[in-house]
């Protein structure tokens, strides 16, 4: 017998109910397991490093579906505490049964920061955070205060690093389509909303022969050792010019890397790796920097939570250009939302 729909899909459930609470709907745990870059990743890191893993206590810091709490169990973790705030908890309740992991996965259902765990410590915390542009949702706040609780001062934390680079495309195409279209549309100046678009980053994929200059490191971030203010800088950047070429836009990517592992691991994010549900982070700028070889943008980018809502993400970006056949200096401001 089936069993009721209701059961099935929290019929109960209205879209704002989603809208607020989207990691209740399988579609966003489908699209993050379908990323083979990342969960690959995390699975390699895990089965091929069972000696960390060997009879230590893991806590999963937004479990989702459960999918990095069974790869620990099976690579011979003691106990893994699964945390995950969504209805998709009950999910991996059901997963966890299914597969025969009920004695050594626990699913808590709530926030990180309201539970109870059973356990004083743990020796491994583990979490997939990352949101576009590295820092949107903000989720490693909740990976920060999990460790500053519950980690053993020998303890790890996976991933450990995390790092965030910019570099500068040529994107006239695009950026006639999704920014100059406001200008006239149907002969009407909606340039008012050009502004927000302008001010909105756009997450897509960049084609890596539209890369013009070099690939600048913004700031790495050492999970085990940052406080949680620390995803608040200002980073100086300097892009020099590899062709004569004219430039739309800056990309921002970021990398994840395991240095605990026998040997490194990781993956990128970035234009010249294959493509992940992150896709890069493009900026448009005011100006099309017509710039020669060997020239450079120099500038910095400042990046901080919104104070309103933390989960947003605020760039003020700097830049100039002293070009031979372009002069340039302004000041954008965007926001990831
Ligand atoms: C990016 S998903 C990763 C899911 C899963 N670990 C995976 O790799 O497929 C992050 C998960 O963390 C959960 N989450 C976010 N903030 C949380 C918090 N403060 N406490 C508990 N869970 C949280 C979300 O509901 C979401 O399911």
């Amino acid at each position: 017998m089936c069993e009721p729909v209701e059961s099935i899909i929290g019929a109960d459930k209205t879209s704002a109910d989603y809208y607020f609470d989207s990691y209740s709907h399988f579609g966003i745990h489908e699209e993050m397991l379908k990323d083979v870059v990342r969960t690959k990743t995390y699975q390699n890191v895990i089965y091929k490093n069972t000696f960390l893993f060997k009879d230590k206590v893991v806590l999963d810091v937004g479990a989702g579906t459960g999918i990095l709490s069974l790869f620990c169990a099976k690579a011979g973790a003691k106990h893994v505490y699964a945390v995950e705030c969504s209805s998709m908890a009950d999910m991996a309740q059901e997963i966890v049964k299914s597969n025969g992991f009920s004695n050594v996965i626990t699913v808590l259902k709530g926030k990180v920061e309201e539970i109870e765990l059973p356990v004083a410590q743990v020796d491994i915390i583990i979490s997939e955070w990352m949101g576009y542009f590295l820092l949107y949702e903000n989720m490693l706040d909740t990976v920060l205060y999990a460790r500053n609780k519950w980690l053993a001062s020998s303890g790890l934390v996976l991933p450990d690093k995390a790092s965030l680079y910019l570099t500068a495309i040529e994107d006239a195409d695009y950026k006639e389509d999704k920014i100059e279209f406001w200008n006239n549309v149907y002969g009407f100046d909606m340039k008012c909303i050009r502004k927000q678009a302008m001010m909105e980053p756009l997450v897509d994929t960049v084609d890596q022969n539209q890369i013009v200059t070099n690939s600048q490191l913004l700031k790495t971030m050492d999970i085990s050792k940052m406080a949680a203010g620390d995803v608040s800088f200002t980073a100086p950047f300097k892009l020099v010019a590899e062709r004569d070429d004219y430039i739309h836009a800056l990309v921002a990517y970021f990398d994840v890397s395991f240095t605990k592992c026998h040997k490194l691991m990781g993956f990128s994010t970035g234009p010249k790796s294959r493509a992940t549900h992150w896709k890069q982070t493009v900026l448009y700028l005011e100006d099309v920097l017509t710039v020669c070889e060997g020239e450079a943008i120099v500038g910095s980018m400042t990046v901080a939570p919104n104070k309103k809502n933390p989960r947003d993400v605020d760039i003020m970006l700097k830049y100039s250009l002293n070009g031979r056949r372009c002069l340039a200096s302004r000041t954008q401001y965007y926001r990831m939302r």
